[in-house]
């Protein structure tokens, strides 16, 4: 496990390339990992027989004290869709019912979905530059609509937890999927 700090620490973050120094956990995420999320089971089977591509990857750092939780995650998503699904992160609701989070988009473009999971649903345009509040209970995922990296970076508290099969069990209200290129929200049944 992560080893707790008690001392002030800066890191050397790469704004570009959405790495930052030191480092001490980065955790892939494959299409595997996340192949229930994606619409066109089809296309995810038929990929996955070949290889398992990098959608996206995740750097912690755990600013933690012997009082404090606050974390550090920098999200790097890899352009590429999955049929004419906008690759994405896996998406969560934070376990605790009392804790947001801030994330602040650094580099590329495409969308942060926020979804209540019971009839509230917000779908974020997002660039560099633009950071977002995720109000406690609203479950978060990040859709990459460019031909490039997109880069964010998420601050909470390690305590908050991930709630993982919620999303997986309900889905997001809206997909965003390529139709000529271009995003659309797609509503879902
Ligand atoms: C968190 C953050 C963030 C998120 C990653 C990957 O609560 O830890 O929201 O670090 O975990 O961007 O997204 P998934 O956790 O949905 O795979
Ligand atoms: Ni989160």
């Amino acid at each position: 496990m992560l080893t707790p700090i008690d001392y002030p620490i800066s890191l050397d973050f790469d704004a570009e390339n959405g790495t930052f120094e030191p480092c001490p956990q980065v955790t892939p995420r494959h299409l595997s990992d996340l192949k229930e999320m994606f619409s066109d089971q089809s296309t995810v089977a038929q990929i996955l027989r070949e290889n398992d591509p990098l959608i996206y990857e995740i750097r912690y750092y755990p600013f933690t004290t012997t009082k404090s939780d606050m974390a550090l995650a920098v999200t790097r998503i890899f352009p590429g869709t999955i049929g004419n699904e906008f690759y994405m992160t896996k998406g969560h609701k934070h376990q605790r019912e009392d804790q947001p989070e801030v994330y602040y988009c650094v580099r590329g473009e495409g969308f942060l979905l926020l979804d209540t999971l019971e009839g509230e649903f917000r779908a974020i345009p997002w660039r560099a530059g633009v950071i977002t509040h995720i109000p406690p209970m609203w479950a978060h995922r990040v859709v990459n609509t460019g031909n490039d990296l997109l880069v964010f970076i998420g601050v909470f508290h390690l305590s908050a937890g991930h709630d993982y099969d919620i999303v997986a069990r309900k889905g997001f209200a809206y997909r965003v999927l390529s139709r000529n290129g271009k995003p659309e929200l797609i509503k879902q049944d």
